[in-house]
């Protein structure tokens, strides 16, 4: 009898893991349910070149029409699941239809987290997470000329570079002492803080928003030392909440996340879970560490997969190697791994010219390496972390220890014992 698969979420996991199923060999109905009216698209550029105008919007499909159309998968647009009904295995839509599956996916990513402060909920406040978000946000820059940028990380960096690369004057406003502090090493943090203040981006560290005013077109943002500063939109980058609201309401484990075992399986043996919702913990994280939950493409492409191996009977643990990326301006940042925790980093290549890597240790253990500009150590970084190559410290910070034959020894090596 014909199995149906039902994804819940039409984004990266979601997407991936249709396709993953049907290359393993599933045969029977795919619905992949996506609440947002666009075909699935691409999230990296929205807040690059799609806000600097230089990548298009016909370019940010995921998947062509087409795909969709060969793969037999059936995506629903402005789809909107509201209920699991685990007993009887059928997921409710929000128009009261019920579809019945043999397993099911959820893929429901996250959303961002408001600004929770008087005049919050203001015109001229933007967010960055999806397409919607985006259009509205690259027509307001279009004609403005000073932006507050809230947050820090990713978000608010990229969305910085692109602004003052459309020459609107930036203000970024973080309540940590640092950038990036989620996941850069302090010195990364003040390396893209030099090259953002070179670029002309100024910066209020340590300091909350408490209320924004909004007197003609001209909006305050007043700080919680009585700072106001002026500006004629907002872009709010504060981080991400997972949707956990579905999994929660049926009962499935939920902790922070979608709680999955190495296999990408919930608490229910019928549904399985990837992507920005998931909480796990991960294979790479020394033991004893709790759970905790990746927000990256890399992760929602790769535990994808793993889902949908579990889906077709084939499970295998997740054992990707975290990366991740990011542009602004003309640096290329390029992260392997996760270097919390570590103990000592090497520097290789050279700062001034912004084109260096930063190779993290704890104990004698590479545990991730941070790339600027330099996508070559990044890929051989891969290389190395993925086989627990043998590194030093010195060798890694020596221009001529040669990077390349140690990565192939070492996958001569892991292969050899596999
Ligand atoms: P984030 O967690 O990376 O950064 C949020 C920043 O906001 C932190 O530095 C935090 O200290 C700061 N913050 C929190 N509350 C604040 C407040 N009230 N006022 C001022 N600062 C405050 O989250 P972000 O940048 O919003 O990104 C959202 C998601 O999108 C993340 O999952 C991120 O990984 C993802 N993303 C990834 C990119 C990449 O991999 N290149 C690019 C853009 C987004």
């Amino acid at each position: 009898m014909k199995r149906t698969l039902v994804i819940v979420g039409a984004s990266y996991a979601g997407v991936q893991l249709a396709a993953s199923a049907r290359e393993l060999g599933f045969d029977g109905d795919i619905v992949l349910l996506g609440d947002e009216p666009d075909a699935p698209y691409q999230r990296p550029p929205l807040s690059k070149g799609f806000l600097t105008g230089s990548f298009a919007e016909e370019r940010l499909p995921l998947r062509s029409q087409a795909f969709f159309e060969e793969e037999h998968i059936q995506w629903r647009p402005s789809t909107r699941a509201t209920r699991i009904d685990r007993e009887r295995k059928a997921v409710e839509l929000r128009d009261g239809t019920r579809i019945a599956y043999d397993h099911l996916a959820l893929a429901t990513g996250a959303r961002v987290r408001k600004l929770d402060c008087p005049g919050a909920s203001h015109d001229a406040v933007h967010y960055l997470r999806d397409l919607r978000d985006a259009r509205r946000l690259a027509g307001f820059a279009r004609t403005a000329r000073r932006a507050v940028v809230i947050g820090g990380g990713y978000i608010g960096l990229e969305a910085a570079a692109s602004l003052r690369q459309r020459g609107l004057d930036v203000t970024v406003v973080e309540t940590e002492p640092r950038l990036l502090a989620r996941v850069a090493s302090p010195w990364m943090s003040a390396f893209m803080q030099r090259a953002h203040t070179a670029h002309g981006v100024s910066f209020v560290f340590g300091r909350k928003v408490v209320k924004l005013h909004d007197t003609y077109d001209v909006v305050s943002v007043e700080l919680d030392d009585g700072t106001r500063l002026l500006c004629d939109f907002v872009v709010v980058g504060i981080g991400v909440i997972p949707n956990t609201e579905l999994a929660a309401e049926c009962g499935l484990k939920v902790a922070g996340g979608i709680v999955v075992d190495a296999y990408a399986r919930t608490s229910d043996p019928a549904i399985v879970a990837a992507g920005d919702c998931v909480s796990f913990v991960p294979h790479w994280a020394p033991a004893g560490s709790p759970a905790c939950r990746i927000e990256s493409v890399q992760n929602a492409n790769d535990m994808a997969r793993t889902a949908a191996a579990c889906v077709v009977g084939r499970a295998e643990p997740y054992r990707a190697l975290p990366w991740f990326w990011s542009d602004q301006y003309d640096l290329k940042l390029q992260m392997a791994g996760v270097n919390a925790g570590f103990t000592d980093f090497a520097v290789r290549g050279s700062v001034e010219d912004n084109r260096f890597s930063l190779f993290y240790f704890r104990g004698e253990a590479l545990i991730a390496v941070d790339s600027i500009n330099r996508p070559q150590d990044h890929m051989l970084a891969r290389k190395l972390l993925a086989n627990g190559a043998p590194i030093s410290p010195a060798q890694a910070g020596d221009p001529q220890f040669d990077l390349k034959t140690l990565a192939s020894d070492e996958q001569r090596v892991a292969q050899g014992a596999a």
